[in-house]
């Protein structure tokens, strides 16, 4: 297999601690969203309705989407509580010479993507 390739999504001061913002990335919606200093990437679209999920409250390692409140563990993207039917692509990130970078081909826990969380 081919060294997975990072794509440049977004300049690092366009991230503010306890916040998200929406991407596009090769047809992926994508929230980055800065939390403790860290950045994690999740699948922008909640499961249950589509709302963005970049614009949740960020609090205690988690994101809650803004329509009905489902939580989703920023780490892992697995789904705590909340009408969501399934948990979020999570998707591995670097951060460099300010920079925000994002793998499609690895989750945040640096192991091989699934198309589908379901799978
Ligand atoms: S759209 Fe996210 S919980 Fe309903």
């Amino acid at each position: 297999m081919s060294d997975p390739t990072y794509h440049p999504l977004a300049p690092s001061s366009e991230l503010e601690e306890g916040k998200g913002r929406p991407y596009e990335l090769d047809g992926h919606r994508i929230a980055l969203v800065r939390h403790e200093g860290v950045v994690y990437a999740i699948d922008d679209l909640c499961p249950h309705a589509d709302a963005s999920l970049a614009f949740g409250p960020v609090e205690n390692g988690c994101i809650a989407c803004p329509w009905h409140y489902a939580e989703f563990r920023l780490a892992t993207g697995e789904v705590l509580s909340g009408p969501s039917p399934r948990g979020l692509r999570t998707y591995a990130v670097e951060e460099a010479n300010g920079e925000v970078s994002v793998c499609l081909e690895l989750t945040a826990a640096g192991e091989p993507a699934k198309t589908s969380p379901d799978e």
